[in-house]
């Protein structure tokens, strides 16, 4: 059995091929999934909308756009919907095209994937340690007119994010000179205090170039189905359009996302679970003597084992007990001492820490 380097988490299906469990039987720590979900709304809503999928979807988005530009108070013009955020961003450098691609790493994989297949020039630029801030003094020196910054705020895999009144600023000059962006903050419905992090006032701005992307699939616990939008000045969100394939958001993806927008209720349970559980992970992994915990503020968090071998070894055991955790190998900047680990329930978050200690004392003992 072997500890897979995976560019993605959530493998979950090659897990239980390797371990023989079904995937039920899987602890999967290595997606950002919410685990209180899909919620009620959602499967009702599904349930409901099965009889017309013998219809093709609403290939104009009418209702679901209207509910995305209800909730933030935009206007339908200013949004794209997508097959999960990945399709936002894909179609956001495609229709962008800008010289170079600026990636802020570590950072999402799929975007260099996205600047491969639109053969666009990319380079990454480190973020700023310990709390993986965008290195904006750099920026100022290396970005030119025509190149797109990528930056994810909050930010996957180290769980921190900067507030807007510590970007605004430093955005608008680099927009100045004809710089564009895309800010994705797919993990943003998982901030307690969202709405001072947001770059949507600089998306709707007609004077810049800033495209600000978004996921359900986390949120609303839909990754079997996919939900992403985007949000821009109209003029940006129609040349998007035009590249698009028009029937990707499924009907169901459709009205899910139209339910889960609404579930005021679902958003506050998450709210509620996700502050317990990031007591809890401060209260575990504080104080493991063998690894650093980096703070967060959203659904998971990165860890740094004091030595690789120990991270792969521990990796490896929890797999054969059928529970997975992100080796961050895959990440420019990390390496596999790092571990991205999702927060679950309470009692599955204590699980993993359990079967952690019972590897290391094994690891201890053998001396
Ligand atoms: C930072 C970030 N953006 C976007 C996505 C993709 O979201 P979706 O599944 O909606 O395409 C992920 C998924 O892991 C992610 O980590």
């Amino acid at each position: 059995m072997d500890v897979r380097p995976a560019e993605h988490g959530g493998q979950v299906h090659w897990a239980s091929r390797q371990t023989g469990r079904t995937l039920s039987e899987i602890l999967d720590f290595s997606a950002n999934i919410n685990p209180l979900g899909p919620p009620a709304s959602v499967k009702a809503a599904l349930t409901e909308a099965l009889d017309d999928i013998r219809f093709y979807p609403d290939s104009s988005h009418y209702r679901v756009k209207r509910a995305v530009a209800e909730r933030y108070g935009i206007s339908v013009e200013s949004v794209l919907v997508s097959n999960g955020a990945t399709e936002a961003i894909d179609l956001a450098l495609r229709s962008l095209h800008p010289q170079r691609v600026i990636i802020l790493e570590p950072a999402f994989s799929e975007y260099r994937a996205a600047a491969h297949r639109h053969h666009l020039a990319w380079i990454a630029l480190p973020l700023l340690r310990p709390d993986f801030t965008p290195p904006w003094d750099l920026l100022e020196d290396t970005a030119r007119s025509g190149d797109l910054v990528i930056w994810n705020n909050p930010h996957n895999p180290s769980g921190g994010r900067v507030v807007r009144r510590d970007f605004a600023a430093r955005m608008a000059e680099l927009a100045g000179r004809g710089v564009s962006f895309l800010i994705d903050e797919s993990f943003i419905d998982f901030l307690i205090d969202r709405d001072d992090t947001s770059a949507l006032l600089e998306a709707l701005d007609p004077n810049r170039k800033v495209v600000v992307v978004r996921s359900l699939t986390k949120f609303l616990a839909i990754p079997g189905l996919r939900f992403g939008y985007a949000l821009a000045h109209p003029a940006t969100i129609s040349g998007i359009e035009q590249f698009r394939d028009r029937w990707s958001v499924s009907h169901l993806a459709q009205e899910a996302a139209i339910a889960g927008l609404g579930d005021e209720a679902f958003a506050k349970k998450t709210q509620s679970w996700l502050l317990q559980s990031m007591q809890q992970v401060r209260d575990l992994w504080g104080s493991v003597p063998e690894c650093q915990l980096q703070p967060t503020r959203v659904n998971f968090f990165l860890l740094r084992w004091n030595d690789e071998a120990l991270s792969r070894r521990l990796a490896f055991h929890l797999l054969q007990r059928g529970v997975i955790v992100r080796l961050c190998e895959g990440f420019l900047g990390l390496g596999a001492s790092y571990w991205r680990l999702a927060m679950r329930s309470l009692e599955e978050n204590i699980r993993l820490y359990q079967a952690v200690q019972e590897v290391l004392k094994e690891v201890r003992a053998d001396g």
